[in-house]
């Protein structure tokens, strides 16, 4: 799919302007995508807080990013993990204490490819309880401060939700039986997305349209995902597939998520986001294919009411 809206070359941070004053929160940010996501954001003068599992990777990526734009560089971290809903919850607070707005939250992190089925602290399946159910209640912690702000919330998902059942299964949710690395990574990228556009209908239902809500991927990147929880087959297939051109650059596979971030001319919000170029894997960013499997009603709903059950956390919508 071709998406000229940016031109041939798509959307780039060529497009950005001055972003003094604007607050970006972005999750995983100490390496990859959201590594790179920070650096373009800051190097537009806005200012960075990253919510991040570890203090030490956290601590080098600050240091690194102000030897890159100066000491004086506005990007700090509040440690969290998003597999453990305590800390979840503890993070926001903290943000609430410290963040007086936020122009966009960007839900990065994530963890992928896990080889067998492992828990969260809170008991679901490492990859959903992490992408889905930690995001869920942040975004949910944090939405006052955004329609205060008239920002953003950044779903980043994956071309993985075209994989696997293409739906929920609410019958085994944590995988008890038939765990897949793959499937079951599918299936909680699947989650985030249905919830950033069972969002949007739940705004657009109690008029509050201060907050957009976009959805994007990253196409294929060479960040550290696959390395980080990926099993040593995939880590050797990934590290082949890195050295041809259907891999990007980690910085390239951070312009969709800066694109829903800032991008004044995105109009569409029931969407998704990312390179359009081969199989829409890599190439110029723009608006890629959404299948209807992302935006089941019924799944949707469904899903939204379990994770509030499963979380604790309602968001009054
Ligand atoms: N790279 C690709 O080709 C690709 C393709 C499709 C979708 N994506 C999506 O793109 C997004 C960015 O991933 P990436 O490729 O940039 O991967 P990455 O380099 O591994 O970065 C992921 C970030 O998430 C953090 N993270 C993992 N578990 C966490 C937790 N429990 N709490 C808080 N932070 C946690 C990681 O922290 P640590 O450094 O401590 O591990 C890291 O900072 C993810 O949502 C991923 O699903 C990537």
């Amino acid at each position: 799919m071709t998406d000229l809206t940016f031109g041939p070359k798509g959307w780039t941070p060529e497009r950005l302007g001055d972003l003094t004053g604007k607050t970006f929160v972005i999750t995983g940010a100490n390496a990859g995508a959201g590594f790179q996501a920070a650096r373009i954001l800051l190097s537009k003068g806005a200012e960075v807080v990253m919510l991040n599992r570890s203090a030490e990777k956290s601590a080098a990526a600050v240091k690194e990013l102000k030897q890159e734009f100066g000491t004086a560089a506005p990007v700090r971290f509040v440690r969290m993990d998003l597999a453990e809903q305590a800390s979840v919850r503890v993070a926001a607070e903290e943000v609430l204490k410290t963040t007086p707005r936020i122009d966009a939250l960007i839900c990065n992190a994530a963890i992928a490819q896990v080889p067998t089925r492992k828990l969260t602290p809170d008991g679901f399946e490492s990859q959903l309880g992490t992408n889905h159910y930690g995001h869920f209640t942040l975004c949910g912690m944090l939405f006052d401060r955004i329609e205060q702000s008239q920002g953003r919330i950044v779903v980043v998902a994956s071309l993985g939700y075209n994989m696997g059942l293409k739906t929920i299964r609410f019958d085994h949710m944590n995988w008890d039986t038939g765990y897949g690395a793959n499937t079951a990574y599918s299936q909680s990228k699947l989650a985030q997305m249905m919830f950033a556009y069972e969002l949007q209908d739940r705004l657009a239902a109690a008029g509050r349209t201060g907050v957009k809500v976009y959805v994007c991927h990253p196409g294929s990147s060479a960040t550290s995902l696959i390395t980080t929880s990926g099993s040593r087959t995939m880590r050797l297939i990934w590290w082949l597939m890195t050295k041809t051109p259907m891999v990007q650059t980690a910085e390239q596979g951070a312009y969709p998520e800066v694109m829903c971030a800032t991008e004044e001319a995105l109009t569409e919000q029931r969407a998704l986001y990312g390179p359009t170029g081969r199989m829409e894997a890599v190439g110029p960013v723009g608006r890629g294919t959404l299948n209807a499997h992302a935006y089941d009603k019924p799944v949707m709903v469904r899903l939204w009411e379990r994770s509030e059950k499963d979380t604790g956390f309602s968001w009054g919508l």
